[in-house]
């Protein structure tokens, strides 16, 4: 039952004290977050991973990726654990190291590796922070780097000081919608498709572009369409509509703004005003945001109740379960990241880090 579950949380949590600590995305279920010492976006929660290192264990509620990543900014001795080893994120999935690899190698081809008069290399990496440490690792290997959506743009800029072009994965919303607001042309960012030769693309279309764009997407925000926007207008004429940058591109432009969880979530803080908000993202995050602010209407503008499905496999059982295996000196459900991909990708962590406008 959810109470008997819930206490079992509780009391598990109040005999360990300060030998672990809860991180809690915000696309994380109420039953869940309620118990996180910490709910924040991917590259809030990387930061409170690495803040703690007096904890022996970091429970992660979040998906895999996330969870690699505070393997790899935590202390070596410290354990991150995944409560459920199914919660993945299948826009982190749409690249894997092979792929990349491979598509490396053909732009090789192409652009052969001498950098220009101005020391600038053929390509620069870029990867999205919901992807794999194995695909970290080989950005940090080969001159690149990783961005989260609140910083994408100042990394792409720190790509384009070191680089004559981007090749910009997983996620081709965030990559067309950033390099749009740089001023880049929508002909110069063609897609790379890693199941066909060369992406799909001739070599000419290659060669003119500024942002080679990898075919993925969140199945979550791609669901966020025009109409729904139009919908939303007619219906509360005076609705401020914030989308998430992993939207569609023509779903972008219908918004008033498109921005980070983190942006979403300080726009509505700072609303001094009563404010009908429209929100295309993740749907437990809009409805605890809508919790937290009586003051304004806040919804979902998709109307099919439609969570991240991985997130979900987060369920307080798995909670229960890893924290009172913790008790018994047991840990089950680890994320350790091999040494040979931990460096690299602790790299390309860090270029971001450094990384100023
Ligand atoms: P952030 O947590 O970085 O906002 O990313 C959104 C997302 O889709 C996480 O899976
Ligand atoms: Fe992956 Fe999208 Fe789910 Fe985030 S919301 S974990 S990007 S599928």
């Amino acid at each position: 039952a959810p109470e008997e579950l819930d206490a079992r949380i509780r009391a598990a949590k109040a005999a360990l004290g300060d030998r672990v600590v809860m991180l809690g995305h915000h696309y994380q279920r109420v039953e869940v977050v309620e118990h996180a010492d910490y709910i924040g976006d991917s590259f809030m929660l990387a930061q409170a991973a690495q803040n703690h290192p007096e904890a022996e264990a970091i429970v992660f509620c979040g998906v895999h990726f996330m969870a690699e990543t505070a393997d790899l900014l935590s202390k070596p001795e410290q354990s991150v654990i995944l409560p459920n080893l199914a919660a993945g994120c299948s826009m982190a999935d749409m690249a894997s190291i092979d792929q990349v690899e491979d598509c490396w190698e053909q732009l090789a081809e192409v652009f052969g590796t001498e950098a220009d008069a101005d020391g600038r290399v053929p390509v620069i990496p870029v990867t999205y922070m919901n992807s794999s440490a194995a695909i970290k690792g080989f950005c940090g290997r080969n001159g690149g780097i990783v961005c989260t959506s609140s910083n994408a743009e100042v990394v792409l800029e720190w790509a384009f000081e070191r680089g004559q072009r981007v090749l910009f994965f997983p996620d081709q919303h965030l990559g067309r919608n950033t390099a749009v607001n740089m001023g880049i042309g929508l002909d110069e960012m063609p897609l790379w498709n890693p199941a066909r030769p060369m992406g799909n693309n001739d070599e000419q279309t290659l060669r003119e572009a500024r942002v080679i764009l990898w075919q993925g997407f969140c199945s979550v925000h791609k669901r966020f369409t025009p109409a729904q926007i139009d919908k939303a207008r007619t219906e509360h004429p005076d609705v401020r509509v914030i989308v998430h940058p992993e939207c569609p591109r023509e779903t972008v432009e219908a918004a008033d703004e498109a921005g980070s969880t983190a942006y979403i979530t300080k726009a509505i803080e700072q609303a001094t005003e009563p404010t009908t908000f429209a929100i295309g993202t993740e749907i437990n995050l809009v409805q605890r945001l809508a919790a937290e602010h009586p003051q304004h209407e806040i919804f979902c503008l998709d109307p099919v109740i439609c969570p991240c499905s991985t997130m979900y496999r987060i369920h307080p059982g798995y909670i229960a379960w890893v924290l009172e295996s913790l008790i018994d000196g047991q840990v089950v459900n680890q994320i350790s990241v091999d040494a040979e991909v931990a460096e690299p990708a602790r790299v390309s962590l860090e270029r971001m880090l450094a990384a100023k406008p």
